[in-house]
């Protein structure tokens, strides 16, 4: 039995095309995306610099509109909600992981990964309690008061995947996570995430130069010049 058979979609973009103007020059990014990631999915994303990953993964995210297209997330067109509506749509569903940890520097670890929870109305006691659980889970339970300048590199990253996790979402979006480690450290803390998202069956987005850890998941797509150029499954 193929045990990779997903079902139920939880993104869907559909002809998306998303062009920049910048100093009277359009750059046309994306020409016509289509993209469907079911549950439990996690899809590297591959391609040369400036090719327009990050701007995939920030249309994914509901961060940024497309110029054109349409995306899907969990049955929500979002083309036809408001802001707001977003908002409250990632804060509760998206998990977001960059290159450079981006965890609030005068915040404990603790605090980094209760913070989340509490925009989206977590009570504090929750909110420290998964916390705490969390950090745990990634082996950071000696680092819970720690601030992220006292964090080594794979620790800050361990606790940016714990901020990632911390409203229990659908879909985690991972713009080259390891990308500023030393490749011991980023094959750990990428294992770490795999094993972790695929126990709790949450879909994933990972944008990566490294061919050897796209390689370990479940389908790679290749972006150039504003289309998927492969779309492969990993078996
Ligand atoms: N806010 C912006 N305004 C104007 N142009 C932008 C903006 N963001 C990205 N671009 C341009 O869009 C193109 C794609 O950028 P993007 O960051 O998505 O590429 P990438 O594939 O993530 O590259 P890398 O592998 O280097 O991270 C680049 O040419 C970039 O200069
Ligand atoms: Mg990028």
């Amino acid at each position: 039995m193929n045990n990779k058979v997903f079902n139920d979609k939880i993104l869907t973009l559909n002809k998306i095309s998303h062009t920049y103007s910048q100093n009277n020059n359009n750059i046309e990014v994306l020409k016509d995306i289509n993209l469907e990631v079911s549950k439990g999915e996690i899809i590297a994303l591959t391609g040369p610099s400036g090719t327009g990953k990050s701007t995939l993964l920030n249309i994914a995210g509901l961060l940024e509109n497309p110029s054109n297209g349409e995306v899907n997330f969990c049955g929500t067109n979002c083309n036809l909600i408001d802001e707001e509506q977003k908002t409250i749509l990632r804060g509760k569903n998206i998990g977001f992981i960059f290159q450079s940890h981006r965890l609030f520097p005068e915040f404990s670890s603790i605090e980094n990964v209760m913070l989340p929870q509490l925009l989206m109305g977590v009570n504090k006691k929750e909110s420290l309690s998964n916390a705490k659980e969390i950090l745990s889970t990634l082996g950071l339970e000696k680092r819970f008061s720690f601030r992220p300048a006292n964090l080594s590199g794979g620790e800050a990253q361990r606790v940016a995947i714990a901020r990632a996790l911390a409203n229990n979402p659908n879909l985690i979006l991972a713009d080259e996570p390891t990308g500023n480690l030393d490749p011991v450290t980023a094959r750990k803390v990428f294992e770490l995430l795999h094993k972790l998202v695929k126990s709790i069956g949450i879909s994933c987005i990972i944008a990566t130069h490294n061919l050897d850890l796209a390689n370990s998941m479940d389908r790679l797509i290749t972006l150039e010049n504003g289309f998927i150029k492969n779309s492969k499954l990993i078996i």
